[in-house]
């Protein structure tokens, strides 16, 4: 009887697997004591043993280690895949993680469909892919269709890191078992949404891949993107992951294509002379743009999102700011009341706030902003777990919940081609300082939707 599980990572050497996959499967191992053996494969002529000892050092499990593999593959030659096949061969569970440039995927997609790896729809075999899913909504389409001559939907997790993030999925916990937000929840009582994703860090050694890529497709294209359909999105029928991803294409699909002239790029200072990137380099490390939902519930709401690299420090968040009390006279005198601003902190400190007006303690009748907050890590002993975490968790249980299917993913490039063709036909960026908040034509883009960006703790927009 086939009994154990497998987790074949490609590409097992580079990157993403030393500093995310490895790290958090030996947290998930320790913690949850989850039987698993890893398989590493790639182009390197590494030996088993040198892995093992790469396996030790990442995931700082040494029971992990012990039981590793290597296989040294030529992506192009469906023959050297046989060693896995061999490894994997009466294996209950099998995980195929291509951690991967994306010009790998299909050679790597063509030798598991051509071998005897898989079997479609069978569900003891998965495949885990990383973005770039695609660099447009054409390609994209083609990955999909390539993975649908290998893979049945039910086997095929995209990851999308932000997607397993605990406070992106409290997001769905928070507006719809309260019933207190969804009648507040729309057009008539939400003046503006924002969503900001802001690093501080600049691009470190990923030229090789930011420079091709930029924030649009790093960030926008799956990330906010995501962040946007959850929050705004119609209450699933069930929480099962099939209709809240329906429920998520919907809002995807009433999202208008980013236009050109609703956008602003720019280009962090000193980012031509990071190691790797090309001297002429009109790569955007920054964008902002506003985008329209074309549906009931959000026609006519300015909606403003934002990412950045080397910007004044890292943020994620998605502010709801309502309308304004109608009217408000004190002392025979109109007085402005207080935005009520529901802050969705995804990181850091987790939480959520409700900015709202209240007296200033004492004689006079005066308001002040109060802050109602909700600390997320409160709500456990333990610390938050990595997303990758949860992402490697989800899978080995087939589960689908953090993952954005298929169409989903095509509808976000469709939605950020235009954007990103158009910026391609135009001049340098507006350059940034370090440690700014971006461009200040981001500023004017806000302005004029009559606001400005809004960011926990920022002096300019304190929440
Ligand atoms: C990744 C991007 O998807 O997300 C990176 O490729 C970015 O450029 C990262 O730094 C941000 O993730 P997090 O979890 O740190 O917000």
């Amino acid at each position: 009887m086939a009994s154990g599980v497998d987790l074949v990572i490609f590409g097992a050497t580079g990157d993403l697997s030393r500093r995310k996959i490895l790290p958090s499967l030996g947290a998930l191992v320790t913690r949850e004591r989850t039987k698993l053996r890893v398989i590493g494969a790639g182009r390197s002529h590494d030996t088993t043993d040198q892995f093992r000892e790469l396996v030790k050092e990442a995931s700082g499990n040494p029971a992990l280690a012990a039981t590793a593999e290597w296989v040294t593959l030529d992506y192009a030659d469906p023959a050297s895949f046989a060693p896995i096949n061999a490894l994997i061969t009466g294996t209950a569970v099998v995980i195929f993680y291509l951690a991967t440039p994306p010009e790998t995927f299909s050679p790597i997609l063509v030798a598991i469909a051509n071998s005897a790896m898989v079997t479609k729809g069978d569900p003891s075999r998965r495949v885990v892919l990383e973005k770039p899913l695609g660099y447009d909504r054409k390609s994209a389409k083609e990955l999909n269709a390539q993975l649908a001559t290998a893979f049945d939907e039910s086997q095929v997790y995209r990851i999308d890191h932000y997607l397993a993030k605990d406070t992106v999925q409290n997001v769905l916990a928070f507006r719809f078992s309260n019933s207190l937000f969804e009648p507040v929840w729309n057009r008539n009582l939400v003046e503006t949404i924002q969503i900001t994703v802001a690093e501080e860090e600049g691009i470190r050694q990923r030229a090789g891949y930011y420079d091709q890529t930029g924030a649009v497709r790093d960030i926008f294209q799956n990330h906010v993107l995501q962040l946007l359909a959850l929050v705004t999105m119609e209450p699933p029928t069930t929480f099962d992951p099939d209709y809240v991803r329906r429920a998520k294409r919907a809002a995807l699909r009433a999202m208008s294509p980013l236009d050109v002239t609703s956008a602003v790029r720019g280009q962090y200072e000193g980012y031509l002379d990071e190691p790797g990137v090309s001297l002429e380099s009109r790569r955007e490390t920054y964008a902002a743009a506003r985008v329209s939902i074309e549906n009931w519930r959000w026609d006519g709401v300015p909606i403003f999102v934002r990412t950045g690299k080397a910007l004044r420090r890292r943020a994620t968040e998605v502010v709801i700011k309502l309308r304004d009390a109608p009217l408000l006279r004190i002392g025979g005198r109109r007085q402005r009341g207080i935005p009520t601003l529901i802050v969705i902190r995804v990181q850091p400190d987790e939480g959520i706030t409700l900015r709202i007006g209240a007296k200033r303690p004492g004689p006079k009748f005066e308001l002040v902003p109060a802050g109602m907050r909700l600390d997320y890590a409160k709500l456990t002993k333990a610390p938050l777990p990595d997303a990758y975490e949860n992402v490697l968790s989800e899978v080995l249980a087939g589960g689908h919940s953090a993952f954005p299917g298929a169409e989903e993913i095509e509808l976000q490039w469709e939605i950020v081609d235009p954007l990103i063709k158009a910026w391609e036909a135009e001049g340098h960026p507006e350059v940034y300082p370090v440690g700014s908040w971006g461009p200040r034509a981001a500023d004017d883009l806000v302005a004029g939707g009559g606001g400005r960006w809004i960011v926990s703790g920022d002096e300019a927009g304190t929440t």
